[in-house]
């Protein structure tokens, strides 16, 4: 297999570990809640894949206590804490090969990690597997094709546009679906996933919003590679990040479809 290709690893760790912390403000109280949906409590088997700087692991330590476990896979745990309780057992792994009991898990959980593979197929059926007969896969991942500027200035809007085409021209480079949380309902129906919950949560934001500044983040972080594109110019980067800065400029910055079902 080809090395992993996650476009975050090249970039200052210091700002990841921020945008790492601001997705986890913004969208940890939607993922607990899901999480909850599904019936995670005391003396459960959790996978949570891609955990990042580990927010939401550390929450289901909790909820599991000292009767569940909790694993975690990630291709780095540089931003994960160093220490852990005795229910958590962190590797550093790729999901799509990382060694892992079938059938073993009441649930698994992963949150904008599929999208930045191009073979996620590959890992949806090491997370299927891994799962026990009825046990919860809940997966959320991003809708880039519902990005857009909604009111703001002329000039800001048009590089607010061109900004998102070159997000959607970067994925699709890297042979990744830009949309792939679209998609997630259909997969899982098809490989036998039941009684599906979906969710496409597509937040109208102003500048300055947790929403804004994550994507302002990225766009800081992932600067050459927008650039790299041809779509976008430096300016149109400068007036991207005015724009997610202004209280008065609303946007949907991406859409998160959130799919939640049992194993058969
Ligand atoms: C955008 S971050 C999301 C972190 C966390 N799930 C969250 O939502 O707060 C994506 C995470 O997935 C991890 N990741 C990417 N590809 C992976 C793979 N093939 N196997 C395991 N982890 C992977 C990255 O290292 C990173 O920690």
């Amino acid at each position: 297999m080809a090395e992993p290709e996650y476009v975050f690893h090249r970039v200052e760790d210091q700002r990841e570990l921020e945008r790492l912390r601001a997705i986890e403000r913004v969208f940890d109280p939607a993922s607990r809640r899901r999480l909850l949906a599904a019936g995670v409590q005391s003396g459960w088997r959790c996978l949570e894949v891609g955990p990042g700087a580990g927010s939401v692991l550390s929450w289901m330590s909790d909820v599991v206590g000292p009767a569940g476990r909790v694993e975690a896979v990630d291709l780095s745990t540089k931003f994960l804490p160093g220490a852990w309780p005795s229910n958590v057992a962190v590797r550093q792994g790729d999901i799509r090969t990382v060694p892992l009991d079938d059938a073993s898990f009441d649930l698994v959980h992963a949150r904008y990690v599929l999208i930045h593979l191009p073979d996620f197929h590959v890992a949806l059926s090491r997370m299927l597997a891994s799962l026990k007969p009825g046990g919860w896969l809940i997966l959320e991942e991003p809708d880039f094709s519902a990005s857009r500027g909604v009111t703001g200035e002329v000039t800001q809007l048009g590089a607010v546009q061109r900004v998102n085409q070159a997000i959607k021209a970067m994925y699709d480079a890297l042979g990744m679906d830009h949309a792939l949380g679209l998609t997630l309902p259909s997969l899982l129906q098809h490989r036998g996933v039941t009684g599906l919950v979906v969710e496409n949560d597509a937040p109208l934001s102003p500048g300055g919003s947790g929403m804004a500044t994550i994507m302002k983040m990225s766009a800081r972080q992932l600067r050459e590679k927008y650039l790299a594109t041809g779509v976008v110019t430096e300016e149109d980067l400068d007036l991207y990040c005015r724009f997610a800065d202004d209280p008065h400029a609303w946007a949907i910055y991406y859409a998160t479809v959130a799919v939640s079902g049992r194993k058969p």
